[in-house]
This record gives structure tokens, sequence and C-alpha cells, in this order.
């Protein structure tokens, strides 16, 4: 058993015991009915079940919650999808999905703005040539799968989003 502490959207959760091989997705769903984190292929081939881990330094990646115990994020800071809106108005990510129609069932959604809000905080550190967007945005959401099909829509409207302020992402 561990005694799991983490802060999720900037509100701390725990000491709480939990099982060893409880899995994060089991955790946030479960335990604290945050199931805008998805459950899909349970193996991590999907990251529908991506969420955010924000590093002290800083910096921030995408991880999987299927496959990675809950006991893991102990003493991390995260973010999942539920984070993004402040005070009821979507992020500028989140409304480019909509305008862009990026999604049809929405099961993939929240791994694809938590991987594209990744990708544009990094930007924001370290902007990229404008002739590597296309590439560099296809590395970033690379292995997020969607069924539905809607890749081209997510890879612009993210785009736009950096495209939209060309002085934070570009150089
Ligand atoms: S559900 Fe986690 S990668 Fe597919
Ligand atoms: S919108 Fe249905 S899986 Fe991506």
């Amino acid at each position: 058993m561990t005694a799991l502490s983490l802060t999720i959207n900037g509100r701390t959760y725990g000491p709480t015991e939990v099982r060893d091989e409880l899995s994060m997705n089991d955790y946030l769903r479960e335990y604290l009915g945050l199931t805008g984190t998805k459950f899909g292929c349970g193996a991590a081939q999907c990251l529908s079940c991506a969420i955010i881990v924000d590093n002290p330094d800083g910096t921030s990646y995408a991880s999987p919650t299927c496959v990675v115990a809950a006991a893991n994020f102990n003493g991390k800071t995260i973010r999942t999808v539920e984070g993004h809106a402040k005070n009821g108005e979507l992020s500028v990510l989140q409304k480019a999905f909509i305008e862009h129609f990026a999604f049809q069932c929405g099961y993939c959604t929240a791994g694809f703005l938590n991987e594209g809000q990744v990708l544009l905080e990094r930007l924001a550190k370290k902007p990229v040539a404008r002739a590597d967007l296309t590439k560099t945005i296809g590395e970033a959401l690379d292995g997020h799968l969607c069924r539905c099909t809607g890749y081209v829509k997510y890879h612009e409207a993210v785009r736009d989003v950096i495209l939209a302020d060309p002085k934070r992402y570009l150089v």
C-alpha cells in the first residue's frame, strides 16, 4: 500500500491509502470521479488516457495512466482535461478543437488536448522555425490514436493556435 498525495489541477489530494497495483487511470476515474481521462487500449498504445505531469523545473510531459500505477505519481503535480478551462472559459486550444470540429466521439480528445498543451508550453519556451512547424506538431501528437480518424483536424487546430501568436511560438 502507498499513502498517495499529489496535486491535480492545482488542488491537493490525499494522503489516500492505495494498493500498489492500482492504476492511475482507476485512481482518477474511480476514486476521484475525474472521468475526463479515458481508458482505451489499456496497453500504452493509444494515449487516450494521457495526462500532463508538471516537473519541478517548469517542464511538462504527457504520460499515459492506464499502465502506470497511481503510486508512481506520489508527490507529483499533474493536470487533467478537467483543469484546462478557467472560470468557466475553455482554453484557447479547447476552443480551437471545437472550431475545427476536431473530435467526433471525443474519446481521444483529452489525450490530444493534454499533448497539444504540452507542445504549446514547450514552444513558448523554445520556439521553432515556421518551416519546421508541421513536422513538430506531427512528432508531438504521434502516438495518439483516434478511431474516428480526426487526426488532420487536431493537427490543424494546434497549428492555428500557434500561427495566431507567431511571436510567442515561432522564430
Ligand atoms: S488507454 Fe492508455 S494508452 Fe490506451
Ligand atoms: S474522436 Fe473518436 S476516437 Fe477520436
